[in-house]
């Protein structure tokens, strides 16, 4: 790997603990003005001394995120469907990675639908972007999701995850699900999870907890942070439990205290 390649995601990590945590607020690229994103700004400053790097929109960077700001940037790349369509998540590219330079990524992210009808494209999309990021040592983290009815279970998050991999990942984000260890041991390059719909925080600690047990090297978590009661005490409790290994229990009352202040 080049220099810069190697220094572009070693910057996505702690260098203490080796882990990560990705804020990821890109979500509007498809969703819109969803709840707790409608002012980015203000959910963004008071988290970023907490973040290993902010996944968010071409548009969302320039709009949002002052330029002095020091957090590395996952610049989400594809799109092309919103929630109002049956297709969602057929993307394409929506970023050039000339763009993605000039805003100083350190790292792109694309979404591929495996088991969708329409694959295909988003698979050959996401090795167009790598074909282009590798050029210039920029990392592409592969945002995977599966095709409706297929099942978020080990089997098919470990085909998604690998095939990602196997066409040029240098990271992927799947989502947590049982026997996780299998969605690690096979994807051969890092894994974080995406957190998902916002479910309770002890239960969110308990997934974050889990996946970094499983080999996880992070999580690339938004609405169970930004649409938490507290983000500030969540992102908190979720740095706990990824960076200084506590228990979910310790991260929960960490949860509790600081939300209290
Ligand atoms: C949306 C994304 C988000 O980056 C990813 O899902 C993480 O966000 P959340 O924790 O809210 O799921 O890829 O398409």
């Amino acid at each position: 790997m080049s220099w810069g390649m190697n220094n572009r995601l070693a910057n996505l990590f702690n260098p203490q603990s080796g882990k990560t945590i990705f804020f990821a607020v890109d979500h509007g690229y498809f969703m819109g003005p969803t709840t707790g994103l409608k002012q980015l700004d203000k959910v963004i400053n008071p988290l970023l001394p907490y973040m290993d790097a902010l996944m968010l929109t071409r548009g969302a960077l320039r709009q949002y995120v002052p330029t002095d700001m020091r957090v590395p940037i996952v610049l989400r790349v594809s799109g092309g469907t919103s929630i109002l369509n049956k297709n969602l998540l057929h993307e394409g590219i929506t970023v050039s990675m000339e763009d993605a330079i000039r805003l100083n990524a350190a790292a792109v992210a694309f979404s591929i639908l495996v088991g969708a009808e329409f694959e295909r494209d988003t698979l050959l999309g996401f090795t167009q972007v790598v074909n282009e990021a590798e050029r210039y040592g920029i990392p592409v983290l592969a945002v995977t999701a599966v095709g409706k009815g297929l099942g978020k279970d080990a089997r098919y998050l470990s085909l998604a995850s690998r095939i990602a991999a196997e066409l040029g990942a240098r990271m992927v984000k799947t989502y947590y699900c049982d026997d996780f260890e299998h969605v690690v041991s096979s994807c051969p390059v890092p894994v974080v999870i995406a957190g998902g719909k916002k479910i309770p925080e002890l239960d969110a600690l308990t997934m974050a907890r889990n996946a970094i047990q499983a080999g996880a090297v992070g999580v690339d978590m938004g609405r169970n942070i930004f649409q938490s009661e507290n983000p500030v005490a969540m992102m908190q409790a979720v740095a706990a439990v990824v960076h200084k290994n506590v228990s979910v229990q310790e991260a929960f009352d960490l949860f509790n205290e600081l939300k209290n202040h």
